[in-house]
């Protein structure tokens, strides 16, 4: 196989584990992804800060930006606007695809990256930028581009649905749970980002953005967080059979629109909200539990789809990075074009009654 040199920027709760992955299950990758995804360094603030997972310390630099030249990959996980922003855009320029699960950068400055990688023709993948594990990017992007997508209710953020699922059905206090988010390294590290909503409304505007195939900007996004949610708050709704959920809703509204002529006239508009929202028992929505996330699409030839799965947590936050590299060195290999596509396992096939 050909070697690619994948640089990872980042080894957070998400960037370790996929350094781990990477090396770990080396010799499969390899065979997905039609090429050797080789691990030449790991940019990080401080070489010797305590990490949960071990890493081979000759892979540490503090020099982000020697790793990015002659990088064929470039995996940016550090989260925040700057430096991650200059990086980014210092790594499309030098040629190589980027794989992100920046939402705070792809929500701010989204066009800026994507035009970068369009007039230099790489690619930028973020599959990992919302809603954890969970496929939703490509969906959205490719698998409904031929229907209309009308509405989005999301549980997007995985430490409030963790902080609110506890509340309701241990009647835990807010500040106790929150600490567990945090240990259980859900939270982002300023957990303000979660539990005011920022983090939400910053994935919703890049789901709106995918789903009506136009630039949500984030100040477009209503906003409001779960600080204001008491217990009083959390039984009052149960016993009227709901249960409160901080909803990302984003939504494609057929608005009346004033005309001359008299006669009644239209336009699409789209409305994109993250506040707590009564959400009825009976709801799918209502059975999110911990720290999982979902994402309720109602397409207008579809109907209704729900994606479901762990919204938060570095490993499974890691399957979504993968992916993206493997696609990443697909394409790589592919020249540029084409999605390529992996060796044949071939595996045995074990008859219905040994499983
Ligand atoms: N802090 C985020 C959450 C991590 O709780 O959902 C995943 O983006």
């Amino acid at each position: 196989y050909r070697r690619l040199r994948v640089a990872l920027l980042g080894a957070g709760a998400v960037g370790s584990q996929v350094a781990s992955l990477l090396r770990q299950h080396a010799d499969e990758l390899a065979d997905r992804a039609g090429a050797r995804l080789e691990l030449v360094g790991i940019a990080v603030r401080d070489v010797d800060a305590p990490r949960e997972v071990d890493l081979p310390r000759e892979l540490l630099t503090t020099d982000a930006e020697s790793l990015i030249v002659g990088a064929d990959i470039v995996i940016e996980l550090m989260g925040g606007i700057e430096p991650a922003r200059t990086y980014l855009l210092q790594a499309i320029n030098s040629g190589a695809d980027v794989v992100t699960a920046n939402k705070a950068l792809l929500a701010t400055h989204g066009p800026e990256i994507f035009d970068a990688a369009d007039q230099v023709g790489a690619e930028v993948y973020y599959e990992a930028a919302a809603a954890g594990a969970i496929p939703i990017i490509r969906p959205l992007r490719d698998s409904l581009a031929g229907d209309r997508v009308q509405r989005i209710m999301g549980i997007v953020n995985g430490t409030t649905n963790y902080i609110l699922d506890r509340m309701d059905t241990e009647g835990a206090e807010f500040a106790d749970v929150l600490a567990d988010a945090q240990r259980l390294g859900y939270a982002e590290a300023d957990p303000t980002a979660d539990v005011e909503g920022y983090d939400a409304a910053q994935k919703a505007a890049i789901l709106a953005s995918l789903a009506f195939h136009t630039t949500v900007p984030l100040d477009a996004v209503h906003r409001e967080g779960i600080t204001s949610i008491d217990k009083q708050m959390m039984d009052a709704a149960r016993h009227a059979g709901y249960v409160i959920k901080l909803l990302a809703v984003c939504e494609r509204l057929n608005a009346p629109r004033p005309s001359r002529s008299g006669e009644a006239a239209y336009r699409d508009e789209i409305s994109v909200r993250v506040y707590p929202a009564l959400v009825d028992r009976a709801h799918p929505l209502a059975s999110v539990h911990g720290a999982n996330n979902a994402v309720f699409v109602q397409a207008e030839a579809a109907g209704n789809l729900m994606f479901y799965g762990a919204g938060a947590g570095g490993v499974q936050t890691a399957s979504a990075v993968l992916g993206d590299v493997v696609s990443a060195a697909r394409r790589h290999i592919a020249g540029g074009v084409g999605v390529g596509e992996s060796t044949l396992a071939n595996l045995p096939i074990v008859p219905i009654g040994r499983v």
